[in-house]
């Protein structure tokens, strides 16, 4: 499933309110997409009872994608507010930068650098072993 955060064809209901009533809805493991791009998400996804993650605009973002430099350089200039929900293209919802052609994700307006696929998925792991390590004993939410 994929929340509105997410680039290209989209809808209006975020990933953290979507992706839970799809868990509950359906009995087939679920891959959470809109909006993922770190770690934290990595963690995040599981909590919410997803099987994994899919992430498009975090691959986009990477020294191997093909995707042009220049176009690469105008995702990597975004702000969040820059990637925008338009019905411009072809009537439907489309999440994309404010250009004429480029669906986006918001992550856009996050990302700023272009790792490897393997330097990423490497950097994705150990930012997710690092927040399970921070979480408190057996998981559990603890009062500050
Ligand atoms: C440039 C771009 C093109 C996309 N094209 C398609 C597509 O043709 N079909 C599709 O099902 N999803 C498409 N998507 C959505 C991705 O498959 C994925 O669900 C989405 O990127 C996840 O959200 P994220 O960008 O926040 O990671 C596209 C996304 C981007 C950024």
């Amino acid at each position: 499933m994929q929340g509105g955060e997410g680039g290209g064809h989209t809808g209006e209901v975020a990933t953290t309110v979507l992706l839970p009533q799809v868990v509950d809805a359906v009995d087939v493991p679920v891959v959470a997409a809109g909006g993922f791009f770190d770690g934290r998400g990595l963690v995040a996804a599981p909590a919410y009872g997803a099987a994994g993650v899919a992430m498009g605009t975090r691959f986009l973002l990477t020294s191997d994608s093909t995707v042009p430099d220049a176009v690469k350089a105008r995702y990597l200039a975004a702000s969040v507010r820059d990637v925008t929900v338009t019905r411009a293209v072809d009537g439907l919802p489309h999440r994309m930068l404010r250009t004429d052609l480029m669906a986006a994700g918001q992550v856009a307006g996050v990302i700023d650098d272009l790792p490897s696929c393997a330097e990423l998925v490497d950097r994705v792991m150990a930012e997710a072993a690092e927040v399970l390590d921070a979480l408190p004993e057996g998981g559990a939410p603890t009062r500050a």
